[in-house]
Formats: structure tokens, C-alpha cells, sequence
């Protein structure tokens, strides 16, 4: 797994509780997880389609420094698939764990494409 962006948590990502806001963070999640798709397929033309179990391990707080990973899983004809860890940078502690999101390249009507990528054609995807 490797570890891409990194957030600050502020005022406007807590919850009632003053903590970090699921909500927030499974946008920042989807937007990362859409980027490395893009960034592996060679197309901006993906959509989420699947997000597995989400395990909110542990919390943040306001001014804790998160960072967001993302480990290639597999390849397939139309997707691509993910896990993700996000974990505090200064302490490591987990902070979300995902097992598997999917995403699938699809055409100007919206329908699956296939994206022409295998284990073969894409030696980076291991990264
Ligand atoms: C993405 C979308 C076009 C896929 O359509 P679909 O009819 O399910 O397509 P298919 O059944 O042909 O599946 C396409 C690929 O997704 C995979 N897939 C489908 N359902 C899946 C699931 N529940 N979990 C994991 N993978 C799944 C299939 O295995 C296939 O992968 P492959 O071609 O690599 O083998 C359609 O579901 C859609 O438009 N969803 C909305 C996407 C969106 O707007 N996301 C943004 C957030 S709302």
C-alpha cells in the first residue's frame, strides 16, 4: 500500500461530537481512489461502483494530519479494484480500513467499456 495525499483535520470536517466527520472522509477517500483509477486506466471516463465494508477503526481530531492509501487489488475486463487505509501520519494509528473499492471505465452513454488493461500491459499498477 501506498500513502498519497495528506488532509488536515479542521473545524469544517468535525462532527457533532467534534471529531472527524465520517462523511468527509469517505469523499476524500472516493476522489483519491478515483484519481489512481484514472491514473492506472490512462482515462478520466470511471465511475465508483463499489464500496465493500468500511471499518471505522479509530477517530481524529481537529488538527490531526491524516493520510489516505491505496493498494491495488486486481484488474478486470471493465474495473479495477482497491483497498484503502487511512491512518493518522504522526501516530500511524488506523484510522479507516476498506477492503474493496471498485471502479469501471465506462463510455460517453455511461455503459461498462472495457479499458484494455491487464497485469501485463500495466507494470505500475503494482505501486
Ligand atoms: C458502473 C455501471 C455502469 C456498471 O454497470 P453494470 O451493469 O453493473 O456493469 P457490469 O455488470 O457489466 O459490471 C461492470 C464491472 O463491474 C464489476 N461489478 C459489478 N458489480 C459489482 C459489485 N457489486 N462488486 C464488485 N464489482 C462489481 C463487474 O465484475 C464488472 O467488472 P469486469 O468487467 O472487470 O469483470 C453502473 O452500475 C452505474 O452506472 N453505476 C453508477 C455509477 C456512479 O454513478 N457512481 C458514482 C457514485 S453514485
Amino acid at each position: 500500500m501506498k500513502f498519497y495525499s495528506r488532509k488536515l483535520i479542521k473545524p469544517e470536517n468535525l462532527n457533532a461530537r467534534n471529531t472527524l466527520f465520517g462523511g468527509a472522509l469517505l469523499r476524500w477517500i472516493d476522489e483519491e481512489a478515483g484519481i489512481y483509477a484514472m491514473t492506472k486506466l490512462g482515462t478520466k471516463n470511471v465511475v465508483t461502483k463499489y464500496i465493500s465494508e468500511i471499518d471505522f477503526v479509530s477517530s481524529a481530531q481537529q488538527g490531526d494530519v491524516i493520510e489516505i492509501g491505496l493498494g491495488f487489488k486486481k484488474i478486470g475486463r471493465t474495473s479495477i479494484c482497491f483497498s484503502c487505509e487511512v491512518r493518522n501520519v504522526f501516530t500511524k494509528d488506523t484510522i479507516i480500513k476498506i477492503e474493496n473499492i471498485v471502479f469501471v471505465k465506462v463510455d460517453q452513454n455511461g455503459k461498462p467499456e472495457p479499458h484494455g488493461k491487464s497485469l501485463n500491459n500495466l507494470k505500475l499498477i503494482r505501486e
